[in-house]
Protein backbone atom coordinates (compact mmCIF):
# COMPACT_ATOMS: atom_id res chain seq x y z
CA UNK A 1 0.00 0.00 0.00
CA UNK A 2 1.39 3.43 -1.14
CA UNK A 3 0.42 6.28 1.26
CA UNK A 4 -0.01 9.84 -0.43
CA UNK A 5 -0.40 13.12 2.14
CA UNK A 6 -2.37 15.56 -0.46
CA UNK A 7 -2.74 18.92 1.24
CA UNK A 8 -5.80 21.30 0.16
CA UNK A 9 -7.52 18.58 -0.73
CA UNK A 10 -10.75 20.00 -0.03
CA UNK A 11 -10.67 22.47 -2.68
CA UNK A 12 -10.76 22.15 -6.41
CA UNK A 13 -8.03 20.62 -7.83
CA UNK A 14 -7.01 18.41 -4.62
CA UNK A 15 -10.35 17.08 -4.47
CA UNK A 16 -10.54 15.88 -8.00
CA UNK A 17 -6.99 14.73 -7.80
CA UNK A 18 -7.74 12.45 -5.25
CA UNK A 19 -11.08 10.85 -6.01
CA UNK A 20 -8.84 9.95 -9.63
CA UNK A 21 -6.87 9.10 -7.22
CA UNK A 22 -8.17 6.23 -5.37
CA UNK A 23 -10.30 5.45 -8.58
CA UNK A 24 -7.23 4.77 -10.47
CA UNK A 25 -5.22 2.48 -8.13
CA UNK A 26 -6.59 0.66 -5.25
CA UNK A 27 -3.10 0.22 -3.12
CA UNK A 28 -3.23 3.48 -2.85
CA UNK A 29 -4.67 5.42 0.22
CA UNK A 30 -4.80 9.19 0.83
CA UNK A 31 -4.57 11.84 3.96
CA UNK A 32 -6.03 14.72 3.26
CA UNK A 33 -4.33 17.52 5.49
CA UNK A 34 -6.79 20.43 4.91
CA UNK A 35 -7.35 23.83 7.05
CA UNK A 36 -10.52 24.42 5.65
CA UNK A 37 -10.81 27.49 4.60
CA UNK A 38 -13.37 29.20 2.99
CA UNK A 39 -12.39 27.64 -0.36
CA UNK A 40 -12.69 24.06 1.52
CA UNK A 41 -15.87 22.40 1.00
CA UNK A 42 -16.19 19.37 2.83
CA UNK A 43 -19.02 18.36 0.90
CA UNK A 44 -16.32 17.97 -1.87
CA UNK A 45 -15.05 14.41 -0.83
CA UNK A 46 -18.28 13.96 1.57
CA UNK A 47 -18.66 10.43 -0.66
CA UNK A 48 -14.92 9.21 0.52
CA UNK A 49 -16.15 9.33 4.20
CA UNK A 50 -17.04 6.22 4.21
CA UNK A 51 -14.04 5.00 2.21
CA UNK A 52 -10.93 3.20 4.58
CA UNK A 53 -8.40 4.56 2.07
CA UNK A 54 -9.21 7.82 2.44
CA UNK A 55 -8.50 10.00 6.11
CA UNK A 56 -8.99 13.51 6.34
CA UNK A 57 -7.39 15.74 8.94
CA UNK A 58 -8.03 19.02 9.70
CA UNK A 59 -5.47 21.65 9.82
CA UNK A 60 -3.26 24.07 8.95
CA UNK A 61 0.07 23.39 6.77
CA UNK A 62 2.02 26.22 8.81
CA UNK A 63 1.12 23.90 12.13
CA UNK A 64 4.71 22.42 12.10
CA UNK A 65 3.98 19.53 15.24
CA UNK A 66 0.66 18.77 13.30
CA UNK A 67 2.63 17.81 10.05
CA UNK A 68 5.50 16.28 12.34
CA UNK A 69 3.05 14.09 13.80
CA UNK A 70 1.02 12.83 10.67
CA UNK A 71 4.20 12.37 8.63
CA UNK A 72 5.38 10.59 11.76
CA UNK A 73 2.35 8.24 12.21
CA UNK A 74 1.49 7.61 8.41
CA UNK A 75 4.45 7.76 6.95
CA UNK A 76 3.73 8.78 3.79
CA UNK A 77 4.95 7.65 0.33
CA UNK A 78 4.50 10.91 -1.22
CA UNK A 79 3.64 14.49 -0.38
CA UNK A 80 1.10 16.57 -2.84
CA UNK A 81 1.13 19.60 -1.89
CA UNK A 82 -2.00 21.94 -3.51
CA UNK A 83 -2.83 23.87 0.19
CA UNK A 84 -2.92 27.35 -0.81
CA UNK A 85 -4.36 31.03 -1.30
CA UNK A 86 -5.31 30.38 -4.99
CA UNK A 87 -7.54 33.57 -5.77
CA UNK A 88 -5.83 36.92 -7.41
CA UNK A 89 -8.12 38.99 -7.09
CA UNK A 90 -7.78 38.23 -3.08
CA UNK A 91 -4.34 38.57 -3.23
CA UNK A 92 -4.64 41.93 -4.39
CA UNK A 93 -7.15 43.36 -1.97
CA UNK A 94 -5.17 41.10 0.95
CA UNK A 95 -2.32 39.49 0.57
CA UNK A 96 -1.55 38.53 4.09
CA UNK A 97 -3.07 35.14 4.09
CA UNK A 98 -0.97 34.45 0.67
CA UNK A 99 2.47 34.93 2.41
CA UNK A 100 1.29 32.88 5.28
CA UNK A 101 -0.02 30.10 3.69
CA UNK A 102 1.73 29.80 -0.06
CA UNK A 103 5.29 30.91 1.88
CA UNK A 104 5.77 30.40 5.38
CA UNK A 105 3.50 27.46 5.22
CA UNK A 106 5.11 25.25 2.19
CA UNK A 107 8.67 26.08 4.26
CA UNK A 108 7.04 24.65 7.46
CA UNK A 109 5.60 21.25 5.08
CA UNK A 110 9.92 21.31 3.67
CA UNK A 111 11.30 21.50 7.28
CA UNK A 112 9.02 18.75 8.03
CA UNK A 113 9.72 16.78 4.99
CA UNK A 114 13.43 17.36 5.40
CA UNK A 115 13.17 16.10 9.08
CA UNK A 116 11.00 12.99 8.40
CA UNK A 117 13.43 12.19 5.37
CA UNK A 118 16.97 12.29 7.40
CA UNK A 119 19.96 11.75 5.45
CA UNK A 120 20.79 13.20 2.42
CA UNK A 121 19.62 11.39 -0.64
CA UNK A 122 16.76 9.65 1.16
CA UNK A 123 14.34 8.12 -0.80
CA UNK A 124 11.82 7.54 1.70
CA UNK A 125 9.15 10.12 0.44
CA UNK A 126 9.20 12.66 -2.68
CA UNK A 127 7.46 15.82 -2.23
CA UNK A 128 5.40 17.40 -5.30
CA UNK A 129 4.47 21.11 -5.56
CA UNK A 130 1.40 22.60 -7.09
CA UNK A 131 2.02 25.80 -8.41
CA UNK A 132 1.27 27.81 -11.39
CA UNK A 133 2.44 29.36 -14.50
CA UNK A 134 1.46 32.65 -13.38
CA UNK A 135 4.96 32.82 -11.97
CA UNK A 136 6.10 33.61 -15.42
CA UNK A 137 4.58 36.78 -15.45
CA UNK A 138 2.61 37.50 -18.93
CA UNK A 139 3.33 37.29 -22.19
CA UNK A 140 2.44 39.20 -24.81
CA UNK A 141 0.59 38.16 -28.50
CA UNK A 142 3.33 35.70 -29.23
CA UNK A 143 5.18 32.68 -27.28
CA UNK A 144 4.86 30.48 -24.56
CA UNK A 145 6.08 29.54 -20.96
CA UNK A 146 8.32 26.82 -21.50
CA UNK A 147 10.60 25.46 -17.99
CA UNK A 148 13.47 27.49 -18.81
CA UNK A 149 11.29 30.87 -19.04
CA UNK A 150 12.52 32.63 -16.12
CA UNK A 151 10.38 33.75 -12.96
CA UNK A 152 8.67 37.49 -13.17
CA UNK A 153 5.48 36.83 -11.04
CA UNK A 154 3.30 40.19 -11.27
CA UNK A 155 0.71 40.05 -8.57
CA UNK A 156 1.70 38.72 -5.01
CA UNK A 157 -0.38 35.70 -5.27
CA UNK A 158 2.09 34.51 -7.98
CA UNK A 159 5.30 36.07 -6.43
CA UNK A 160 3.88 33.78 -3.18
CA UNK A 161 3.66 30.93 -5.19
CA UNK A 162 7.25 31.42 -6.98
CA UNK A 163 8.39 31.97 -3.51
CA UNK A 164 7.30 28.59 -2.56
CA UNK A 165 8.51 27.16 -6.09
CA UNK A 166 12.82 28.31 -4.94
CA UNK A 167 12.16 27.52 -1.62
CA UNK A 168 10.91 23.54 -3.19
CA UNK A 169 14.15 23.63 -5.44
CA UNK A 170 16.34 25.05 -2.84
CA UNK A 171 15.63 22.03 -0.75
CA UNK A 172 16.08 19.31 -3.70
CA UNK A 173 19.35 21.30 -4.49
CA UNK A 174 21.03 21.88 -1.00
CA UNK A 175 19.47 18.94 1.07
CA UNK A 176 19.71 16.50 -1.64
CA UNK A 177 15.70 15.58 -1.28
CA UNK A 178 13.22 14.01 -3.58
CA UNK A 179 11.07 17.46 -4.56
CA UNK A 180 9.43 18.15 -8.37
CA UNK A 181 7.25 20.70 -8.98
CA UNK A 182 4.67 21.45 -11.47
CA UNK A 183 3.55 24.71 -12.92
CA UNK A 184 0.09 24.34 -14.98
CA UNK A 185 -2.65 26.68 -16.23
CA UNK A 186 -5.48 27.95 -15.63
CA UNK A 187 -7.96 24.85 -14.32
CA UNK A 188 -11.70 24.62 -14.92
CA UNK A 189 -14.33 21.63 -14.24
CA UNK A 190 -16.35 20.22 -11.68
CA UNK A 191 -16.11 21.73 -8.17
CA UNK A 192 -14.27 24.77 -8.79
CA UNK A 193 -15.28 27.80 -6.77
CA UNK A 194 -17.27 30.01 -7.38
CA UNK A 195 -15.31 33.14 -7.68
CA UNK A 196 -12.92 32.37 -10.47
CA UNK A 197 -13.83 32.97 -14.07
CA UNK A 198 -15.76 29.91 -15.51
CA UNK A 199 -18.14 28.96 -12.30
CA UNK A 200 -18.44 32.85 -11.21
CA UNK A 201 -20.07 33.09 -14.92
CA UNK A 202 -22.37 29.87 -14.79
CA UNK A 203 -23.33 30.77 -11.64
CA UNK A 204 -24.37 34.41 -12.32
CA UNK A 205 -25.85 33.54 -16.11
CA UNK A 206 -28.09 31.22 -14.04
CA UNK A 207 -29.08 33.67 -11.56
CA UNK A 208 -29.58 36.41 -13.93
CA UNK A 209 -26.94 38.89 -12.30
CA UNK A 210 -24.25 41.13 -14.42
CA UNK A 211 -21.32 38.85 -15.63
CA UNK A 212 -18.02 40.96 -14.88
CA UNK A 213 -15.57 41.12 -17.05
CA UNK A 214 -12.75 42.91 -16.59
CA UNK A 215 -11.03 45.35 -18.50
CA UNK A 216 -11.71 44.99 -22.78
CA UNK A 217 -12.05 41.02 -21.72
CA UNK A 218 -9.57 40.47 -24.25
CA UNK A 219 -6.37 38.84 -22.08
CA UNK A 220 -5.76 35.75 -22.92
CA UNK A 221 -6.17 32.37 -20.35
CA UNK A 222 -5.02 28.50 -21.65
CA UNK A 223 -7.47 26.46 -20.16
CA UNK A 224 -6.82 23.16 -18.75
CA UNK A 225 -9.73 20.62 -17.96
CA UNK A 226 -9.40 19.23 -14.07
CA UNK A 227 -9.36 15.51 -14.93
CA UNK A 228 -6.01 16.16 -17.60
CA UNK A 229 -4.68 18.27 -14.83
CA UNK A 230 -4.99 15.33 -12.17
CA UNK A 231 -3.83 12.25 -14.43
CA UNK A 232 -0.59 14.84 -15.38
CA UNK A 233 0.10 14.89 -11.60
CA UNK A 234 -0.48 10.99 -11.09
CA UNK A 235 2.37 10.92 -14.06
CA UNK A 236 4.76 13.57 -12.31
CA UNK A 237 4.38 12.08 -9.02
CA UNK A 238 4.66 8.52 -9.95
CA UNK A 239 6.92 8.62 -12.68
CA UNK A 240 9.36 12.02 -12.82
CA UNK A 241 12.81 11.86 -12.05
CA UNK A 242 13.67 13.62 -8.65
CA UNK A 243 13.89 17.14 -9.29
CA UNK A 244 12.71 18.12 -12.30
CA UNK A 245 9.58 20.68 -13.11
CA UNK A 246 7.43 20.52 -15.75
CA UNK A 247 4.77 22.37 -17.51
CA UNK A 248 1.20 21.67 -17.80
CA UNK A 249 -1.37 23.22 -20.23
CA UNK A 250 -4.13 22.50 -22.05
CA UNK A 251 -3.36 23.89 -25.63
CA UNK A 252 -6.43 25.52 -25.39
CA UNK A 253 -5.88 29.33 -25.39
CA UNK A 254 -9.09 31.80 -25.93
CA UNK A 255 -10.05 35.40 -24.80
CA UNK A 256 -12.25 35.80 -21.35
CA UNK A 257 -14.76 38.16 -23.77
CA UNK A 258 -14.94 35.10 -25.89
CA UNK A 259 -14.93 32.36 -23.14
CA UNK A 260 -18.34 34.02 -21.74
CA UNK A 261 -19.98 34.40 -25.16
CA UNK A 262 -19.47 31.01 -25.57
CA UNK A 263 -21.06 30.12 -21.68
CA UNK A 264 -24.02 31.91 -22.53
CA UNK A 265 -24.50 30.25 -25.54
CA UNK A 266 -24.46 27.01 -24.27
CA UNK A 267 -26.58 27.62 -21.27
CA UNK A 268 -29.21 29.74 -23.64
CA UNK A 269 -29.34 26.56 -26.01
CA UNK A 270 -30.33 24.38 -22.80
CA UNK A 271 -32.23 26.17 -20.80
CA UNK A 272 -33.74 28.85 -23.39
CA UNK A 273 -33.44 32.48 -22.96
CA UNK A 274 -34.05 34.31 -19.12
CA UNK A 275 -37.73 34.49 -17.73
CA UNK A 276 -37.48 38.35 -18.77
CA UNK A 277 -36.88 37.18 -22.36
CA UNK A 278 -32.81 38.52 -22.49
CA UNK A 279 -30.49 36.52 -23.96
CA UNK A 280 -27.30 35.81 -21.49
CA UNK A 281 -24.74 37.81 -23.48
CA UNK A 282 -26.96 40.72 -22.57
CA UNK A 283 -25.79 39.97 -18.86
CA UNK A 284 -22.49 40.96 -19.92
CA UNK A 285 -21.08 44.14 -18.25
CA UNK A 286 -17.38 45.33 -18.72
CA UNK A 287 -15.75 46.36 -15.76
CA UNK A 288 -12.89 47.98 -14.48
CA UNK A 289 -9.68 46.01 -15.21
CA UNK A 290 -8.00 44.00 -12.14
CA UNK A 291 -4.80 45.86 -11.28
CA UNK A 292 -1.43 44.77 -13.36
CA UNK A 293 -4.22 42.15 -15.28
CA UNK A 294 -1.41 39.93 -16.85
CA UNK A 295 -2.28 39.77 -20.54
CA UNK A 296 -1.96 36.10 -21.96
CA UNK A 297 -0.51 32.72 -20.42
CA UNK A 298 -0.02 30.05 -22.72
CA UNK A 299 2.15 26.32 -21.89
CA UNK A 300 4.74 24.91 -23.95
CA UNK A 301 3.53 21.52 -22.64
CA UNK A 302 6.34 19.67 -24.86
CA UNK A 303 8.54 18.60 -22.23
CA UNK A 304 5.49 16.22 -20.11
CA UNK A 305 5.10 14.64 -23.22
CA UNK A 306 8.23 13.94 -24.48
CA UNK A 307 9.32 12.49 -20.78
CA UNK A 308 5.99 11.25 -19.36
CA UNK A 309 3.90 10.51 -23.07
CA UNK A 310 1.39 12.93 -21.02
CA UNK A 311 -0.97 15.06 -23.86
CA UNK A 312 -3.98 16.91 -22.96
CA UNK A 313 -7.54 15.10 -24.04
CA UNK A 314 -9.90 17.60 -23.40
CA UNK A 315 -10.71 20.56 -25.44
CA UNK A 316 -12.37 23.82 -24.34
CA UNK A 317 -15.70 23.30 -26.11
CA UNK A 318 -16.04 19.59 -24.82
CA UNK A 319 -14.59 20.56 -21.49
CA UNK A 320 -16.88 23.46 -21.22
CA UNK A 321 -20.38 21.42 -21.98
CA UNK A 322 -19.23 18.86 -19.37
CA UNK A 323 -18.44 21.77 -16.68
CA UNK A 324 -21.70 23.24 -17.39
CA UNK A 325 -23.21 19.85 -16.83
CA UNK A 326 -22.31 19.60 -14.04
CA UNK A 327 -22.79 22.84 -12.12
CA UNK A 328 -26.31 21.89 -13.81
CA UNK A 329 -26.89 18.94 -12.22
CA UNK A 330 -25.13 20.00 -8.84
CA UNK A 331 -27.16 23.22 -8.09
CA UNK A 332 -27.41 22.30 -4.69
CA UNK A 333 -24.09 22.92 -4.30
CA UNK A 334 -23.45 25.43 -6.07
CA UNK A 335 -26.57 27.20 -3.65
CA UNK A 336 -25.13 26.11 -0.60
CA UNK A 337 -21.77 27.94 -1.27
CA UNK A 338 -23.45 30.70 -3.21
CA UNK A 339 -25.18 31.37 0.02
CA UNK A 340 -22.50 30.72 2.52
CA UNK A 341 -24.85 27.31 3.97
CA UNK A 342 -22.09 24.85 2.88
CA UNK A 343 -19.72 26.28 5.98
CA UNK A 344 -22.48 25.18 8.53
CA UNK A 345 -21.24 21.60 7.87
CA UNK A 346 -17.77 22.39 8.33
CA UNK A 347 -18.79 23.79 12.12
CA UNK A 348 -20.88 21.20 12.95
CA UNK A 349 -17.95 19.16 11.93
CA UNK A 350 -15.08 20.51 13.38
CA UNK A 351 -16.61 23.58 16.05
P1 LIG B 1 -8.65 26.13 -3.90
O1 LIG B 1 -8.62 27.55 -3.46
O2 LIG B 1 -9.89 25.60 -4.54
O3 LIG B 1 -8.34 25.17 -2.66
C1 LIG B 1 -7.32 25.42 -1.74
C2 LIG B 1 -7.45 24.43 -0.60
O4 LIG B 1 -6.37 24.66 0.31
C3 LIG B 1 -8.74 24.59 0.20
O5 LIG B 1 -9.30 23.32 0.46
C4 LIG B 1 -8.29 25.25 1.49
O6 LIG B 1 -9.11 24.93 2.61
C5 LIG B 1 -6.88 24.69 1.64
N1 LIG B 1 -6.01 25.55 2.44
C6 LIG B 1 -5.81 26.88 2.31
N2 LIG B 1 -4.94 27.32 3.24
C7 LIG B 1 -4.54 26.22 3.94
C8 LIG B 1 -3.63 26.03 5.00
N3 LIG B 1 -2.94 27.04 5.55
N4 LIG B 1 -3.45 24.76 5.47
C9 LIG B 1 -4.15 23.72 4.95
N5 LIG B 1 -5.05 23.86 3.95
C10 LIG B 1 -5.23 25.10 3.44
O7 LIG B 1 -7.39 25.95 -4.84
P2 LIG B 1 -7.25 25.11 -6.19
O8 LIG B 1 -7.80 25.90 -7.31
O9 LIG B 1 -7.72 23.72 -5.96
O10 LIG B 1 -5.67 25.11 -6.36
C11 LIG B 1 -4.86 24.10 -5.77
C12 LIG B 1 -3.41 24.41 -6.03
O11 LIG B 1 -3.18 24.51 -7.43
C13 LIG B 1 -2.96 25.74 -5.43
O12 LIG B 1 -1.67 25.56 -4.89
C14 LIG B 1 -2.93 26.69 -6.60
O13 LIG B 1 -1.95 27.69 -6.41
C15 LIG B 1 -2.56 25.75 -7.73
N6 LIG B 1 -3.05 26.19 -9.04
C16 LIG B 1 -4.38 26.36 -9.26
C17 LIG B 1 -4.82 26.74 -10.53
C18 LIG B 1 -6.29 26.90 -10.83
O14 LIG B 1 -6.62 27.23 -11.98
N7 LIG B 1 -7.20 26.68 -9.91
C19 LIG B 1 -3.90 26.97 -11.56
C20 LIG B 1 -2.54 26.81 -11.28
C21 LIG B 1 -2.13 26.39 -10.02
P1 LIG C 1 -9.40 33.89 -12.71
O1 LIG C 1 -10.40 32.80 -12.87
O2 LIG C 1 -9.46 34.74 -11.48
O3 LIG C 1 -7.97 33.22 -12.88
P2 LIG C 1 -6.49 33.93 -13.01
O4 LIG C 1 -6.60 35.34 -12.61
O5 LIG C 1 -5.71 33.13 -12.04
O6 LIG C 1 -6.09 33.73 -14.43
O7 LIG C 1 -9.51 34.87 -13.96
C1 LIG C 1 -9.37 34.38 -15.29
C2 LIG C 1 -9.44 35.57 -16.22
O8 LIG C 1 -10.76 36.13 -16.15
C3 LIG C 1 -8.50 36.72 -15.84
O9 LIG C 1 -8.02 37.32 -17.04
C4 LIG C 1 -9.39 37.68 -15.08
C5 LIG C 1 -10.74 37.50 -15.74
N1 LIG C 1 -11.92 37.71 -14.87
C6 LIG C 1 -12.95 38.57 -15.29
O10 LIG C 1 -12.89 39.18 -16.38
N2 LIG C 1 -14.05 38.71 -14.48
C7 LIG C 1 -14.14 38.07 -13.27
O11 LIG C 1 -15.16 38.27 -12.55
C8 LIG C 1 -13.08 37.19 -12.87
C9 LIG C 1 -13.14 36.47 -11.55
C10 LIG C 1 -12.00 37.04 -13.71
Amino acid sequence: MKTVLVTGGLGFIGSNFIRLLLNNFSDYRVINLDAATYAGNPENLKDLEKDSRYLFSHGDIGNRDLVDKLLQEKKPDFIVNFAAESHVDRSITGPAAFIETNIVGTFTMLEAFRSYCGDENSSKCRFLQVSTDEVYGSLGAEGYFSETTPYSPNSPYAASKASADHLVRAYHHTYKLDTLITNCSNNYGPLQFPEKLIPLMISNALEGLDLPVYGDGKNVRDWLYVEDHCRALELVMIQAKSGETYNIGGHNEMENIELVKLLCNSLDRRLGPLPDGRLRQELIKFVGDRKGHDQRYAIDADKIKKDLGWVPQTDLKTGMEMTIDWYLDNQEWLKQVRDGSYRQYYQEMYG
